[in-house]
């Protein structure tokens, strides 16, 4: 596990983006922490570090978003995910393995069907004040390493 502060946006983007320069692809990054924590601010520098010229937005209302590159980037939205049939519905086991690396927001909704395999785990948290943010990354040590 590696923990960092941030004291801005975009300083958790630029925490994105070095992760994001270091997939390979197939990577499932699992975001955790509540609204307003900074998960889609980090997903649009990861979409930066994975080279993609891509404006971020949340995918609340489409629940994915695409961004094609040589390596995808499908980012999630699980905020209105409540039951293993709701996600049966939106197709998502069909993008595991497919080669896109998946960065899903509201992974509490689906902590339980998460695959091990590639899996990145980033925890949001409030810090201090209102402009700071704890983020805590477990994985494979070639990705903590992007934040060393
Ligand atoms: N250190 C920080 N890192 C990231 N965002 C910050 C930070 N400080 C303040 N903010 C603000 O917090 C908000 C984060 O919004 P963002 O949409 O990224 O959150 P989110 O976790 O995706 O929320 P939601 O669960 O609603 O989708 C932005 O308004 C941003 O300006
Ligand atoms: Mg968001």
């Amino acid at each position: 596990m590696i923990e960092i502060v941030t004291n801005s946006p975009a300083q958790t983007e630029l925490y994105g983006e070095k992760l994001g320069a270091s997939l390979k692809g197939g990577e499932i990054i699992a975001y955790f922490g509540g609204l307003g924590m900074g998960k889609t601010r980090f997903t649009s520098g990861l979409a930066r570090g994975m080279g993609l010229n891509a404006d971020v937005s949340s995918p609340t209302f489409s629940l994915v978003n695409e961004y094609c590159g040589d390596i995808t980037l499908c980012h999630f939205d699980m905020y209105r995910i409540s039951s293993f049939e709701d996600l049966c519905t939106t197709g998502f086991f069909d993008y595991i393995d497919n080669g896109c690396v998946l960065a899903i927001e509201w992974s509490e909704n689906i902590e339980n069907v998460l695959p091990e395999e590639k899996l990145i785990r980033i925890d949001f948290q409030r810090g201090e004040d209102d402009n700071s943010r704890i983020i805590r990354m477990s994985g494979e040590s070639e990705y903590e390493a992007s934040w060393g």
